[in-house]
């Protein structure tokens, strides 16, 4: 995970944790690709979602960061594409593991359901955690090759 950019999207009800998130990653000196949404008026997440795999597939950016209300609308839309890995995490270890066993490119947040500074923390650990390889790069290469 060498690449600088990182791609960010939400829905309306993750407009502020966006907003606090992007900020974070800049201040990281990382180059954010925000593809929306911009306020608060009513959206639809997989429409967003999907802009935001799209930007991993096409490799525009390396990483993603998506949140809404939940995390849950959101995460299942961009897991819809095979190159995304997208991990729904609560807390800091659930962000280590999503990279150390399961080499998540994109992490996702609720901005009702988690506090700021977890969320800081969690986008941290997410950044600066190494996927392990050996006996999980056969599980990760099994996600990107379902059985039709
Ligand atoms: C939008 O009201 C809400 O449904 C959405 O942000 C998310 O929580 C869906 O999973």
């Amino acid at each position: 995970m060498a690449s600088n950019k990182i791609a960010i999207a939400c829905d309306h009800g993750g407009i502020d944790l966006k907003t606090t998130l992007a900020n974070e990653l800049k201040n990281k000196g990382f180059e954010v690709l925000d593809l929306g949404c911009d306020s608060c008026a009513s959206v639809d997440y997989p429409d967003y979602g999907y802009k935001l795999a799209k930007a991993i597939k096409n490799g525009d950016a390396d990483r993603g960061v998506v949140v809404c209300g939940s995390g849950i609308g959101i995460s299942i839309a961009v897991n819809r594409f095979a190159e995304v890995r997208c991990a729904l995490v609560h807390d800091a270890l659930g962000a280590r593991l999503s990279r150390e066993h399961n080499d998540a490119n994109v992490i996702a947040f609720g901005d009702r359901t988690m506090g700021e500074a977890t969320a800081l923390d969690c986008l941290d650990v997410f950044l600066n955690t190494e996927f392990e390889g050996g006996r999980h790069a056969r599980r990760v290469e099994k996600l990107s090759n379902p059985p039709l």
